[in-house]
């Protein structure tokens, strides 16, 4: 459950990105922490539901093949993962920008809804949309909140009817042209309006040169190879800044997080984030290269579930010491 509220006049979450990541080498504490791995309203459209099976894995049918990750149960499963992973990275807050009582809100891209739901849970009087290719989210779901199935990366007709809030999260591997999307939400929010987006750099790294060599640098090294060649972004993150500038945005502020693998770190709060990746990543590697690696690159399933069992068995090595870099951008549409 996000708390935004009882933070609401606190200054912006602490950024957790230190210089360096000490390693826990104790291990003392390991057991509690493998404890926590342990209204719609589109007119739905046969299209919409007409969802694609392939390999074991369910797929959005609407703009059939433009996203490339499942829309099954296991991989809502894994998008709730990583909302908890996002929650405590933000010390449960749902954003940063400094928005004052919002009226009409979008959440781009919703998934299964769970951001859209939490805010609209904190702001009862805000109008809040969830869009998205799949109608994959609940039904019973707080009344100011409603989901509709559109591609984001389409003409928005939003212009004419405009917001005080747009957020985006988790778009690295959907998206492919983000400059693009983000001068759409320019257009689309309101004068003082702000818009922030929260994404991967999708290349894990390591300080120590343990990544090097293993199955988690081979998984990434092919899957954001494909998704490159098929046009996709996989590290939005670093770039957000300067598509917010390009866009004409203002008070732009950009705040850079680190997100270990694993538990192997000594910092208590770096070693949860750990945990939750690490869980999201298991849940996510078949998911992330299945339709990538057997629709572009021709590999075949088998292929494809030893190349993230490798990946999937050296993410439980505490000597691996892998991370991402995760970044919260946001930006304000000026007064005038
Ligand atoms: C990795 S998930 C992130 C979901 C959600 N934003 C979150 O943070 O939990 C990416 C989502 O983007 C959606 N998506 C991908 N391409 C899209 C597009 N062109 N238009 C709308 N939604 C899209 C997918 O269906 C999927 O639900």
């Amino acid at each position: 459950m996000a708390d935004q509220t009882a933070h609401e006049h606190a200054t912006t979450a602490t950024n957790n990105a230190p210089v360096s990541v000490e390693v826990d080498t104790s291990y003392e504490n390991d057991s509690s922490y493998g404890d926590e791995l342990s209204s719609y309203s589109a007119s739905l459209t046969s299209s919409v539901l007409d969802y694609r099976h392939e390999n074991g894995r369910r797929y959005h049918g609407f703009h059939d093949g433009s996203y490339l990750l499942p829309n099954d149960e296991k991989e809502n499963d894994r998008l709730d993962m990583v909302h908890e992973l996002c929650l405590q990275m933000l010390h449960r807050k749902l954003y940063l920008a400094p928005i004052k009582n919002p009226q009409r809100v979008i959440d781009l891209a919703t998934g299964t809804g769970i951001w859209a739901i939490d805010f609209a849970d904190l702001h009862p009087q805000a109008e809040v949309i969830g869009c998205d290719l799949s109608p994959t989210q609940p039904t019973l779901v707080p009344p100011n909140v409603k989901f509709v199935v559109d591609d984001i990366e389409s003409e928005w007709a939003y212009e004419r009817n405009p917001f005080d809030f747009i957020h985006a999260r988790y778009l690295a591997f959907a998206v492919r042209d983000f400059g693009r999307l983000i001068k759409q939400c320019y257009r689309s929010v309101k004068p003082g309006g702000w818009v922030e987006f929260q994404d991967w750099d999708g290349q894990p790294f390591s300080e120590d040169g343990s990544l090097k060599g293993t199955g988690i640098e081979r998984y990434f090294k092919e899957v954001n190879g494909a998704f490159e060649s098929a046009g996709y972004e996989v590290r939005p993150g670093p770039k957000l800044e300067q598509w917010f500038k390009e866009a004409g945005f203002v008070n732009i502020h950009v705040e850079k997080f680190i997100i270990p693998y694993g538990i192997w770190p000594k910092d208590k709060h770096l070693k949860r984030l750990g945990v939750w990746a690490q869980a999201g990543a298991e849940a996510g590697y078949e998911a992330g290269a299945l339709a990538v690696l057997t629709r572009y690159k021709e590999w075949t399933k088998e292929d494809v579930m030893l190349l993230a069992s490798e990946a999937r068995a050296d993410g439980r090595k505490r000597g691996i010491h892998s991370m991402f870099n995760f970044y919260v951008v946001y930006g304000q549409r000026p007064e005038n």
